[in-house]
């Protein structure tokens, strides 16, 4: 396995459009097996695969405590999604920065998993939370592109003032 490079925002290949994946092939199954040990090494609790270049629709996310539930979704597809909640997100491609957004309270996925089958759940809570911005990330959506002009305007200096410092 090896850790891979995660875009920054503004990073314009954030805002490619994943493509289906047509078979779960070994060199898939690598993807995620990087794209698991880069999330956990950040730490993060989700990543897409365009995050790391790749644009692919594959994303991984693993919510719990001890780390050890890693949940591998290909091609995914809402099927339901309702209600409504708003939750304070941070993307590891905006590093250090966190805000509110609301989201569909609960969801209906379906997806591939790592073996190539197919599955369908429901989700609520943070796992829904986390499956819609890792989703929007393989449609080219970071979530600070949810904030009023007036945040994005104090994100985008403040992310300008950052770069300078690093020169
Ligand atoms: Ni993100």
């Amino acid at each position: 396995m090896a850790r891979l490079p995660i875009l920054e925002y503004p990073d314009p290949r954030l805002k490619k459009v994943a493509a289906p994946v047509a078979a779960v092939t070994p060199e898939i199954r690598k993807l995620a097996a990087d794209m698991a040990e880069t999330m956990y090494a950040a730490p993060g609790v989700g990543l897409a695969a365009t995050q790391v270049n790749v644009h692919k629709q594959v994303i991984v996310i693993d919510i719990s405590e001890h780390r050890d539930e890693l949940r591998v979704f290909i091609n995914p597809v809402l099927l339901e999604a309702e209600g409504e909640a708003e939750n304070e997100e941070g993307c590891l491609s905006v590093p250090g920065y966190y805000d509110k957004v609301a989201r569909a309270a609960r969801i209906r996925l379906r997806a591939q998993n790592e073996r190539g089958e197919t599955i369908e759940f429901d989700a609520e809570g943070l796992l829904a939370v986390c499956v819609q911005h890792e989703m929007d990330h393989l449609r080219g959506k970071v979530f600070v592109e949810y904030l009023s002009p007036l945040k994005r305007t104090r994100l985008a200096a403040r992310l300008r003032k950052k770069h300078q410092l690093a020169g």
